[in-house]
Order: structure tokens, then sequence, then C-alpha cells
């Protein structure tokens, strides 16, 4: 029996070992079919992207899945890209979704990506990571994988990214590019070389730096206002909103600059070390670096708010003493209302002041304030 027993398992583990090696071959040999009949057609080994066997395409790639349940944000702003995004009386649609900080450029956008219309609109929608020319090449590769049977290859990397693009051009129904995250434009210049052809192919970049709205139609993303704000906190705290608790959101939301990351940050906080939100602002007080830092299992963003200031940090200069300066003057202006900070402040001070604080040479010519150099 006990002999029985194995010899039927050493069969079954045979049989999948044989199955394995089955769809390897397939795989292999697919795709070296794919080359011979290339070969066959014009007798030399060929790099044509005709050769590669193209799959059915899906309805959208790479978007990712860190969509909030409950978006608090601008319907209007939503329909607005909706809108520039569908126009077809002029050539490409190119919108630029702008904002300097964390202000939720990620969130509407994909919002936008999931309404009916844009749905209806565009026959395929791609989300590409922008932040460098490598993770947006990494985004093309990918989908030229993904739209492709297995088995087929690609001579190289241009060869994908052509073949994605090629593939969207060839398509009759418009279809939409997200380009998330073009922030670093001085090492990323070239970005048109990665929208396709055709006009009709509209395209969404969101970015940080005011310097992408050249590309296109921009459309700047405003902070919270206060009742967003507040419901933010009160959603991402799990507590109801009645006047009581929005009248303490307000405070709280005030006392962290409407700043969403912050704000959802905050909220998570409340709710896993269970703060009454009335105390919450003495609390943070005392422990701002324990809050910011803060970030709960589940979290979209994936960095917090103490993260997101030592990356933005880290590309104002590559030089690190006039990093070091820059960190001194925020230092400085931290103390100050933001509100109150403004170019005469600067050369009042810079000009008023014996002794100038190290950071100030940055801002003279010849010993003088210089307005140039903000
Ligand atoms: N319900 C919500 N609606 C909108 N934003 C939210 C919501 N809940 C949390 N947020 C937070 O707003 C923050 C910023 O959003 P994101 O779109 O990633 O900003 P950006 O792309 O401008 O850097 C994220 O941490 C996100 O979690
Ligand atoms: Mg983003």
């Amino acid at each position: 029996m006990k002999k029985a027993i194995k010899s039927i398992r050493q069969d079954s583990e045979l049989k999948r070992v044989q199955d394995q090696l089955q769809s390897q071959i397939s795989a292999l040999s697919y795709g070296a079919l794919v080359r011979i009949a290339a070969h066959r057609c014009i007798g030399k080994p060929t790099d044509s992207l005709d050769a590669i066997h193209k799959a059915p395409l899906k309805s959208s790639y790479g978007i990712p899945t860190s969509k909030v349940s409950k978006f608090i944000g601008r319907e209007d702003i939503i329909k607005s890209v909706e809108q520039k995004l569908m126009d077809s009386s002029n050539g490409q649609n190119v919108v630029v979704l702008q904002s300097i900080g964390v202000q939720r450029k990620t969130q509407t956008t994909l919002q936008v990506c999931g309404t009916p219309e844009i749905r209806q609109y565009f026959k395929v929608i791609l989300w590409i990571n922008a932040s460098t020319q490598d993770t947006t090449a990494e985004a093309f590769e990918n989908f030229a994988q993904a739209m492709c049977y297995k088995g087929s290859s690609f001579p190289g990397s241009q060869s994908r990214i052509d073949f994605v693009k090629k593939r969207i051009e060839d398509l009759v129904k418009p279809s939409l590019l997200v380009f998330d995250n073009y922030d670093d434009l001085k090492s990323f210049q070239n970005i048109r070389q990665f929208f396709p052809g055709e006009n009709r192919h509209s395209i969404l970049l969101t970015s940080r730096n005011e310097d992408s709205t050249h590309l296109g139609e921009s459309i700047s993303l405003p902070g919270m206002s206060v009742n967003e704000a507040s419901a933010l906190l009160l959603h991402r705290a799990g507590l109801k909103t009645d006047v009581e608790a929005t009248k303490h959101a307000e405070e709280v939301a005030h006392h962290l600059g409407y700043l969403p990351l912050a704000l959802a940050q905050a909220g998570a906080y409340v709710k896993s070390r269970r703060i009454p939100l009335s105390t919450f602002i003495a609390h943070y007080n005392e422990r701002a670096s324990a809050v910011l830092k803060h970030t709960p299992k589940v979290w979209e963003y994936g960095i917090s708010v103490f993260t997101t200031w030592e990356m933005s940090t880290s590309q104002y200069s590559d030089d690190k003493e006039e990093q070091d300066q820059i960190d001194r003057m925020l230092l400085f202006l931290s103390i100050l209302h933001h509100e109150t900070i403004n170019e005469h402040y600067f050369g009042h001070i810079l000009n008023c002041v014996q002794e100038l604080p190290s950071w100030a040479s940055m801002f003279e010519t010849d010993g003088r304030w210089d307005p140039t150099k903000l």
C-alpha cells in the first residue's frame, strides 16, 4: 500500500515537472518561431516590431491601486480636466495638473481615470510613473510585455517603447497616457519622446514643477479649503461629523496648514492612539515628529510627511553647502508666519541687520541685498 502511494506521489510530481518543462519549451519555441518566421521573410534576423505577436489590448495598464475609497476634493477640477482631455477641436490635448506640494494631484488623476465619461471615451489608459526617464522607460517596457503574447522577444529597450507607441498610434479610438510625478524637468527634459504621434491621443501630466506648465494646458490644484481639510481629518480619524468634532477638526486643520498628507496622517494617528481631537494640538506640539513619522499599516501614499520633506530638501540643490544654507534659511523662516514672508521682508532684514546670517550671502551682490537672486 505504502509503495503504491509513494509511486502515485512520484508520478504526480513527475507530471508537474513535465508540465512545467512543456510550458517553458512552448514559450521558448514560440519566441524562436517568431524569429525564424521573420528571418525567412526578409532573409536576415530582424528587429521588426511586426514580428511580435500582439495580444488584445486591455482597457488600462499600470493604474495604481492607491485610489482612496472616499475622495475629498474638487469635483469641478475633475470635470475641467476631463473636458480638456476629450476636446477634439485642437491638436493633441496635453493637460498639466500642477501644484507645488502634496495637493492630491495623484488622487485627483485617479478620480479622472475612473469617471464613466473617460472610460467610455478612451479605449486604453496607460499610467506611467514619470519621476525619472528610467521609471518612464521601465513603465513602457512593462506595457510592451503585457501587450504581446508570452515568449515574444524584443531586440532592446527602445524597441519595447516603440512597440507600445505604435500599438497606441494604430488605434482608431483615442487613448490616454498619464505621466504622474513629472517633477524633475532638469534631468528628464524630453518627455515628449514618449508621447504617441497621433493627435487623437491625450496626455495628462502631474507635476510639482511650475516649468512643466509650458507643455500644455495647465490646471493648478489649489490647497484644501477649511471644509475639505476638516472632512478629510474626520474621515481619516473615523469620527462623526457633528458640530463639536467639526470645530476641533477645523482647529487642527488650521494648525497643520491644510496639508492633505499631514491631515491624513494626523487622522490615522488619532484613530490608532484613540486621542480625543480636542487634545490633539497640545499632543502634537509635544510630539510633532512622532505624529509626522507615523504611517498606518495600509497607507496609500507610502511615505510620511517627514520622508516627503527629507526628499524635497535633498532636491533643492546638488551642492551640499548650498543645501545647508537653504536648510538654515528655512529654519529661520519657520518661526515667521507664512503669510508675512515676502520680498520686501527679505530686503529689509538683509539691509538692516548688522551681522548677517550665513545664508544671506546667497542673495547678495557686492555686499547688498539683490532681489533678483531670491
Ligand atoms: N479622501 C481623500 N481625498 C483626497 N485625498 C486624500 C484622501 N484621503 C487621503 N488623502 C491624501 O492626500 C494625500 C495626497 O494625495 P496625492 O494625490 O498623493 O498628492 P500629490 O500627488 O499631489 O503628491 C495622500 O496622502 C492621500 O492619502
Ligand atoms: Mg503624486
